[in-house]
């Protein structure tokens, strides 16, 4: 038997794999597909204080080695998703990871004061890198001291454990982690999809209605990877990983190089049960090397021997 149990903060996770928010609904869409309860945890779709339409079409796009998307957030806004989503998952057997974001700082914080009640929410993710909105998203995730005011604001409403996933569109991830972890952050997610844009050469009009979205896929793996082991280096925290994971190996890698946990997200729209084929592909691993916890993997890179 082998523990894949892992902590992020005061939670427990019975395995280190969560899907990653807006790649996966509610959670209850994959019904079908898998079952949820066998994951470590589901983020859902980032929640706003109302309603959103979201940005006009086309707002997704296919790229050789992943994909871009321009949604904005499209969401049902934090009453819905308290009254109608939520319900949906009481007989769910995992952590509910209730992602969300604001025009404003205080818009941060009273979504957080509206969820932070509610028994089905387990940990709270701040998307403070979405690169598809006018206010907020990006613009907040890319300026260390406005990252911290977020979190302290958001902090300032609920005990539980505040997440924030953060934007790979920076110099130094590092700075951006370390401000996060001193306001009171529980953990760290990175990262979010890469600026990106493509163009039709036929008709000469972007792929995307909005011109420039956030690459996902295989193709920001190693931006990814580069960018969990500099956050990992930068902070005592967990860092979860995510971005191109598309298999049980490239897990391994992002465990290795210092994630806590790893988020699977285009990898949901191409093989919907592909997260719990990754469960039980760390749990082989495990076996194969003879490794009783995968918490012992977390940060275990080598460094090559000098020449
Ligand atoms: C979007 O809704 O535009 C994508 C979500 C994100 O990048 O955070």
């Amino acid at each position: 038997m082998v523990d894949l149990s892992v902590k992020i903060g005061s939670l427990t996770l019975k395995n280190p794999v969560l899907t990653a928010s807006g790649t996966f609904g509610y959670g209850r869409e994959y019904d079908p597909y898998l079952d949820i309860s066998q994951l470590g945890g589901i983020v859902t779709k980032t929640v706003t204080l109302e309603p959103r339409q979201g940005n006009p079409m086309p707002r997704i796009a296919e790229t050789p080695a992943g994909m871009l998307n321009s949604i904005g957030l499209s969401n049902v806004g934090v009453e819905k998703y308290l009254n109608e989503k939520l319900p949906l998952l009481a007989d769910v057997d995992t952590n509910v990871i209730a992602n969300v974001a604001g025009n404003t700082i205080d818009e941060y914080a009273e979504i957080v004061s509206r969820l932070q009640h509610h028994p089905r929410i387990d940990a709270i993710e701040i998307n403070v890198s979405c690169p598809n909105v006018e206010k907020g998203g990006l613009a907040f995730g890319t300026d260390a001291s406005v990252t911290a005011a977020v979190v302290k604001g958001v902090r300032n409403q609920t005990g539980k454990p505040v997440i924030v996933k953060l934007t790979p569109n920076v110099t130094d991830i590092g700075v951006i982690a370390r401000a996060a972890e001193d306001s009171g952050a529980d953990a760290v997610s990175c990262i979010n999809t890469v600026q990106g844009m493509g163009v039709n050469i036929h008709t000469r009009q972007p792929l995307l209605a909005r011109i420039i979205g956030g690459l996902s896929g295989p193709a920001i793996k190693p931006i990814a990877l580069a960018k969990v082991y500099q956050a990992a280096q930068a902070v005592r925290i967990p860092v979860i990983g995510l971005g191109g994971i598309m298999g049980w190996a490239d897990a391994v890698e992002f465990l290795i190089a210092g994630a806590t946990a790893v988020q699977t997200g285009t990898l949901n729209f191409i093989e919907p049960a592909g997260p719990v084929q990754l469960i039980q592909g760390l749990e082989s691993y495990c076996i194969t090397h003879n490794i009783s916890r995968i918490a012992d993997i977390i940060g275990s890179l080598e460094k090559r021997p000098v020449k």
